[in-house]
């Protein structure tokens, strides 16, 4: 029998822009400002980086190994790697589970997406320069209101997704992410500058890094290690499955700290664009969602240019929305072509899923909420946890020194401490302490 084969990107850099365009997407720069202005600014900021640091980056090389080696899907990469090691099956679940969570983040994701289609829209039209700040936000709660509008652009930025993914994700995004991701950050970079100039940057700056513990709830905690999930595609197979792709065996702890480091810079100057415009604006940072739908169009209302630079910046985000949606869905496709089914069905079928999903979730916001909080919040620390123990339990360390590609020395040997203990430890502490088991404690003894 000849196997075919093994598709692979083009270089590690083109797998290093693949997995920045997965991380970098709508958590850098719809979500993590507003979660940072809910949550109060600078203490969850820092958590938030102790998490990147502490469980994302080493859960991350575990996930990039595991794809690596058992090159191909999550659930039969684990599976492989399991049965190797004298393991369960049961493994395997964890790359189903992960496919599941998948599908569930796109159905919310594909609808916050189809927002910064129609704000391309707007924007192109010329429609909210000039407006005041009041009309700018009657009309985002007008197209949060109207199920119609929503399902258009939804719809939309469904299809494009998956007839990216139907058409192979090798060739279609490892170029398009070249090009992309690139004026992504220069626009970002433009963005900090005008806000420097024109916003109150020091109060930005003091909101994102002034650090105030008092101001930090257990929730918050919680829901800075989510984001870190969140924004680093982790715990759901999405970097696995990107990681069967990886050409040759350059080590992967270089690889990772370069999207890792993307990945928080993006964010960190997402808050920075983002603001100093809000204060010089008289608003404030705690509004939620509708911080980048209504603030950012303000900014751009009065801006010399800002049809212009207004119409780049969401149609830069709907492009990161697209290189993230696309990997959303890829373990699945992976996974079902597998099992021969081709393809196109495999990818369509998966799309229709979650587009129907979408459809609730803009009907029911409380769909839209349940949705991002259990993914976020458990399913992608439950597949990390399991992940970091998989890998640092497990496995014989010697194949995974072998596999990871990094030296023999000090470096494996902090990043594997960390994976066995600290991060599996911390999310166990960050779940017990939301589930209010720690109180509940304290009570007793009081
Ligand atoms: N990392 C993406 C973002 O920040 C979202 C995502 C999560 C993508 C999980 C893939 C897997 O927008």
């Amino acid at each position: 029998m000849n196997q075919p084969a093994p598709v692979t990107w083009k270089s590690r850099w083109t797998f290093i822009l693949a997995a920045t365009g997965s991380a970098v997407g709508l958590g850098n720069i719809w979500k993590f400002p507003y979660i940072t202005g809910e949550n109060g600014g600078g203490a969850f900021v820092l958590v938030y980086l102790a998490c990147i640091l502490l469980i994302g980056i080493p859960v991350m090389i575990a996930e990039i190994m595991v794809g690596r080696t058992g090159r191909s899907d999550p659930i039969h990469s684990m599976l492989a790697l399991s049965r190797e090691s004298g393991g369960t099956k049961v493994w395997g679940l964890v790359g189903g589970i992960g496919m599941i969570a998948g599908l569930m983040i796109m159905m919310f994701y594909s609808v916050v997406a189809g927002w910064a289609l129609e704000y391309v829209f707007q924007s192109v039209s010329g429609n909210y320069h000039g407006a005041d700040p009041a009309q700018i936000e009657a009309h985002f709660n007008e197209l949060l209101t109207s199920d119609s509008q929503q399902l258009i652009w939804h719809s939309l930025f469904s299809f494009i997704t998956a007839t990216v993914v139907a058409a192979g994700v090798a060739k279609g995004i490892g170029k398009a992410v070249e090009i992309l991701m690139p004026l992504l950050f220069l626009f970002l970079i433009i963005l900090v500058g005008y806000s420097a100039i024109n916003g109150d940057f020091s109060a930005g700056l003091h909101f994102m890094f002034d650090t105030d513990f008092s101001r930090l709830s257990g929730d918050a905690i919680l829901i800075a290690m989510g984001h870190a999930f969140f924004t680093l595609s982790l715990g759901m197979g999405a970097i696995m499955a990107y990681g069967a792709y990886f050409p040759g065996h350059a080590s992967i702890g270089k690889t990772v700290m370069t999207i890792a480091v993307l990945d928080t810079v993006i964010a960190l100057l997402a808050g920075m664009a983002m603001f100093p415009l809000v204060f010089a604006n008289g608003l404030t940072p705690g509004q939620g969602p509708g911080l980048m739908f209504v603030t950012l169009p303000v900014a751009f209302s009065n801006m010399t240019g800002g049809v212009f630079f207004g119409s780049l910046f969401f149609a830069l985000v709907s492009i990161a929305a697209l290189s993230s949606s696309i990997s959303l869905i890829e373990p699945g496709v992976a996974w079902l072509e597998k099992q021969n089914i081709n393809r196109r069905l495999s990818t369509y079928g998966l799309g229709l899923i979650a587009w129907v999903g979408g459809v609730a979730s803009i009907h029911y916001s409380a769909v839209f909420d349940a949705l991002d909080y259990i993914t976020a919040n458990i399913m992608l620390p439950l597949g990390g946890l399991l992940i970091a123990l998989f890998v640092g339990w497990r496995l014989d360390p010697k194949r995974v020194l072998d596999e990871t590609g990094m030296a023999n020395g000090p470096l494996f040997s902090a990043w594997r401490f960390v994976l066995r203990f600290i991060a599996p430890f911390g999310i166990l502490v960050v779940f017990l302490h939301s589930l209010g088991l720690f109180s509940a404690l304290q009570a007793l003894f009081d």
